[in-house]
């Protein structure tokens, strides 16, 4: 079934195998348009914008995936299931919950927790534990090791609210080691999970609920291209 309802690509080959996945699609055109060589615009849906081109010769997409995980859930089903993507990589930022994960810092989501219901649709005789591919985690803590960037790789939590009733839940999922929350992890690592596919989140964070501090995107930058030289490597 491709075109599919929210790719307008006709065809299975203009899609890469391994898709970089920021929420913002102005950053997938912004990564397109500084990162790859000869990118390509496949997708306009909703402004959903995706490109595809080559990096160091390698044929890689990005991708926007839009907020929260009904939407990161839509497209990376529809890359997996209809254009034959075999490795997915958000590229993201978080808020942190621990004292010692500092904003700008890289966070590796190793495991997603989540608030959301997402994992009610396999009906599962008990709860699923969303992780990040081995070999995809391995590689990118491997890669930041060899460029000398510090990252913090652990569990994280998909909110499905970015705005909670009550201001200190989040210290629930801090107390359990939770390092940081973000709104989409947990929906792309079930669905690579029950298709069989590599996914893992990479993250910067861009603000603290322990300290109140948040960064600008221009602040932003230095970890952003750190993020970015791991995600394009491990492509
Ligand atoms: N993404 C970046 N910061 C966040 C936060 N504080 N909560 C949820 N998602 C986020």
């Amino acid at each position: 079934m491709i075109p599919t309802p929210h790719i307008n690509v006709a065809e299975k080959g203009i899609i890469a195998e391994t898709v970089l996945l920021p929420g913002d699609p102005l950053r997938a055109k912004f990564i397109a348009e500084n990162y790859l060589d000869n990118p390509v615009q496949f997708n306009s849906v909703r402004n959903m914008y995706g490109y595809t081109g080559t990096y160091k010769g390698k044929k890689i997409s990005v991708k926007g995936t839009g907020m929260g995980m009904p939407s990161i859930g839509i497209y990376s089903y529809e890359l997996i299931h209809f254009y034959g993507v075999k490795n997915l990589i958000r590229i993201g930022s978080c808020g942190s919950l621990q004292k010692d994960v500092k904003v700008r810092d890289i966070v590796v989501g190793m495991a997603a927790c989540t608030n959301s219901n997402y994992a009610n649709q396999y009906n599962l005789p008990g709860t699923f534990a969303p992780v990040a591919s081995w070999e995809l985690l391995r590689k990118a803590v491997d890669i930041a090791g060899q460029k000398g960037i510090d990252v913090k790789v652990g569990n994280i939590l998909s909110s499905d609210t970015f705005y909670d009733d009550d201001p200190e839940d989040w210290k629930k999922w801090a107390r359990m080691g939770v390092l940081a929350v973000e709104m989409e992890a947990a929906a792309l690592y079930m669905n690579a999970a029950r298709a069989g596919v590599n996914a893992l989140c990479i993250l910067t964070v861009s603000d603290s609920l322990v300290s109140h501090e948040a960064t600008t995107s221009e602040e932003r930058q230095n970890s952003f291209t750190q993020m970015m030289d791991i995600a394009l490597e491990l492509a």
